[in-house]
């Protein structure tokens, strides 16, 4: 597998998302590292989407950095309700309610409540748990077309997938799993995909 470095040039408005970022800083709530949103909102920009769907809204910070850098409607999945509750709120203050639907509940299942109504999405970012995106990829297909981005987080779960260091018993079925996804996009003939290692590993595979 051939893990390259990505190199942003662009620069993007990220206006009013310090708070939210800060926010989940002194809380503990996990969002996207500046490495690694710098690299996502590359791809939205150089891609103009007019709809995106992501797994894993916590509080609506990826989520905003992707409409401000867009014209695109936002389809979100979160299942934790304090969560979905704050994000509500964020998308609220940076007036991007109208252009947001948020669904709540399992990833699972709102992904087969998406296909069974036949949605498809020109960017699906990825960033719920790791240990389910092998699950989470026929549906993510399914919700595709030609020229979708499917941009993965945390691929590479601080190097434990690419390394045969000791991985504790609470990481490894994420490591496994991770391993099989990894192994599955990059050898699935329906797509191209790259992996690369700024942050905690990102791959962006693009449906042929
Ligand atoms: C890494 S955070 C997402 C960060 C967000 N994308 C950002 O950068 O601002 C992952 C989120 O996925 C949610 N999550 C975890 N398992 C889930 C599941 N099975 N279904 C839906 N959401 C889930 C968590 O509650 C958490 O808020």
């Amino acid at each position: 597998m051939e893990i390259e470095t990505y190199i942003v040039k662009n620069t993007f408005n990220k206006n009013g998302l310090d708070q939210i970022e800060k926010f989940g800083r002194d809380y503990f709530i996990p969002v996207i590292l500046s490495e690694t949103l710098d690299i996502l909102l590359d791809v939205v920009k150089k891609n103009n989407p007019q709809n995106i769907l992501e797994i894993g809204t916590a509080i609506g910070y990826s989520g905003s950095a992707m409409l401000l850098n867009s014209n695109a409607h936002l389809d979100t999945i979160e299942y934790n309700q304090n969560n979905f509750d704050i994000a509500k709120e964020n998308f609220e203050k940076l007036d991007l309610s109208n252009r947001v639907t948020q669904y709540f509940g399992d990833a699972y299942k709102v992904l087969q409540e998406l296909c069974s109504k036949n949605k498809k999405y020109d960017i699906i970012f990825v960033d719920g748990p790791k240990g389910q995106y092998i699950k989470y990829y026929p549906f993510i297909k399914n919700l595709s077309h030609s020229g979708t981005i499917i941009v993965c987080d945390d691929v590479l779960y601080y190097g434990h997938v690419i390394n045969d260091d000791f991985i504790k018993h609470k990481h490894r079925t994420i490591v496994v799993n991770l391993r099989k996804f990894l192994h599955t996009i990059t050898n699935d003939s329906d797509v191209d995909t790259k992996i690369y290692n700024n942050g905690n590993g990102m791959s962006i595979t693009r449906i042929k």
